[in-house]
């Protein structure tokens, strides 16, 4: 019997966004379809080509803007293709002519399959890179934020988060765009704290010695994991009636500093505590992505039109402020060097993890991606597509890769 493989299709553009409804006669951003694929079992896989079984999907703020904007660092994704994504995956069949001593049935890879159950993938390393050598895959209990020192092993889904694409970004974005220097820096101030990437970020930002760690999260609950957990000197709650308050009293001495995750109204905040020579780290704007704009197009918008522009820039040439976005991949030669940092202070229990897991299999990933706009997630969001034990997913809000699951190698 052929797999039948669920794939969710981009079919309709957000207006401005995403609608998460998946069902076939809706008007929803996405459809769910579903297509064949061969049963490892009994047919025989193409040549030259791994079939993988995605177990948890990565979701990410910048999915938004691969559907619309027309100018950017990749090509939107088209209307009618599968929505662009990567996972952890499992191997499940190899094709004539696949090098067994790379990849085995049973490993787990990172692979960009697109939000679908299954697929069919080339070798090269933009499509499937296997993870390993791990120690072992750690199990339920471990999720979360794990004990505090001597972190268990690495763990898969590490492999999207500290070792993954956002703790990438932190790394490079951190001390490469930020150039922060202990010696000269004191405060640093990071929005978006609590997701993925500003969490990797604040953790580096104290091993690495800074005197005053600040970070900008939408609930007291957020607040509070950063401080009580992470170790963050200060969290402020940006809805409440007096953050900007707060953002002066936390920074006496100005900012060094900003990792900006969210852009409109707090990176204008932030450019008021800028400190001389001040360094600010433009890596997102997730405040500004539902705007409507699409950067380049004809559009109703006329490229950048609904965008909250700077209003203190004038900041920027009083205080020598440095602002200079980044995109992690312009990093790609030097990933080995951070990946070697990130993964023995993910051990030592330098840097801890947060994983927000979604259930419900494939269907619940646009809901999920919309939740990264309203803030649901603490840490790393990704969906649960599939259980390792193979079971498919399932509606308990555990998140573990099973005790049976198999050590991935290379
Ligand atoms: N330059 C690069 O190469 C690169 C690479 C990866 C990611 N990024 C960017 O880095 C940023 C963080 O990405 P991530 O994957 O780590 O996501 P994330 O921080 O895990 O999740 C997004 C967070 O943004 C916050 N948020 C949502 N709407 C907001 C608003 N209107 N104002 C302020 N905060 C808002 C929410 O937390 P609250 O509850 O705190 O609002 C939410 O948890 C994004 O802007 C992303 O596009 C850039």
């Amino acid at each position: 019997m052929p797999l039948t493989n669920k794939q969710l299709i981009y079919t309709r553009k957000p207006t401005p966004s995403i609608n998460p409804s998946v069902t076939s006669n809706g008007d929803g951003t996405f459809e769910l379809r579903t297509s064949t694929f061969p049963d490892p079992a009994v047919d025989a896989i193409p040549e030259n080509k791994i079939l993988v079984r995605m177990l948890y999907l990565s979701l990410d703020p910048a999915m938004r803007q691969w559907l619309t904007a027309k100018r950017s660092y990749i090509a939107p994704v088209k209307l009618g293709e599968i929505m662009r994504g990567q996972g952890i995956v499992e191997i499940i069949g190899l094709g004539k002519g696949i090098d067994t001593n790379k990849f085995k049935i049973g490993q787990y890879a990172r692979a960009a399959t697109g939000w679908q159950e299954y697929a069919l993938l080339p070798t090269d390393r933009n499509a499937i890179e296997p993870l390993g050598p791990l120690q072992t895959i750690s199990t339920a209990s471990q999720a979360s934020t794990g004990p505090k020192t001597n972190q268990p092993q690495i763990r898969a889904t590490d492999f999207l988060s500290t070792l993954g694409t956002t703790g990438l970004t932190a790394y490079f974005g951190f001390l490469h765009v930020g150039k922060f220097d202990a010696s000269r820096d004191k405060t640093v101030v990071i929005s978006g704290a609590a997701g993925a990437t500003g969490m990797v970020v604040g953790q580096i930002a104290r091993l690495k010695g800074a005197k005053r760690v600040i970070g900008l999260a939408g609930t007291r609950v957020k607040c509070e994991f950063l401080v009580n957990e992470l170790g963050f000197d200060k969290a402020i709650n940006y809805k409440d009636t007096d953050w900007k308050k707060q953002l002066l009293d936390a920074t006496p001495e100005y900012i060094d500093v900003y990792f900006d995750n969210v852009g409109g109204e707090i990176l204008d905040a932030c450019l008021l505590r800028a400190n001389q020579n001040a360094r600010f780290v433009m890596c997102g704007a997730i405040s500004q992505y539902n705007t409507g704009s699409d950067f380049g197009g004809a559009g109703k918008s006329g490229g950048s039109g609904g965008v909250r522009g700077l209003q203190n820039y004038m900041m920027i040439i009083s205080q020598r402020v440095t602002l200079q976005g980044f995109i992690v991949f312009d990093y790609v030669k030097e990933y080995p060097r951070a990946l070697k940092d990130l993964s023995a202070w993910l051990e030592q229990g330098k840097i801890k993890r947060r994983e927000h897991v979604i259930k419900g299999g494939l269907e619940a990933a646009p809901a999920g991606l919309v939740g990264l706009f309203a803030g649901e997630n603490i840490g790393k969001t990704m969906v649960e597509v599939a259980s390792v034990s193979g079971s498919g997913s399932s509606s308990s809000s555990s998140h573990s890769f099973g005790t049976k699951a198999p050590v991935a190698k290379l």
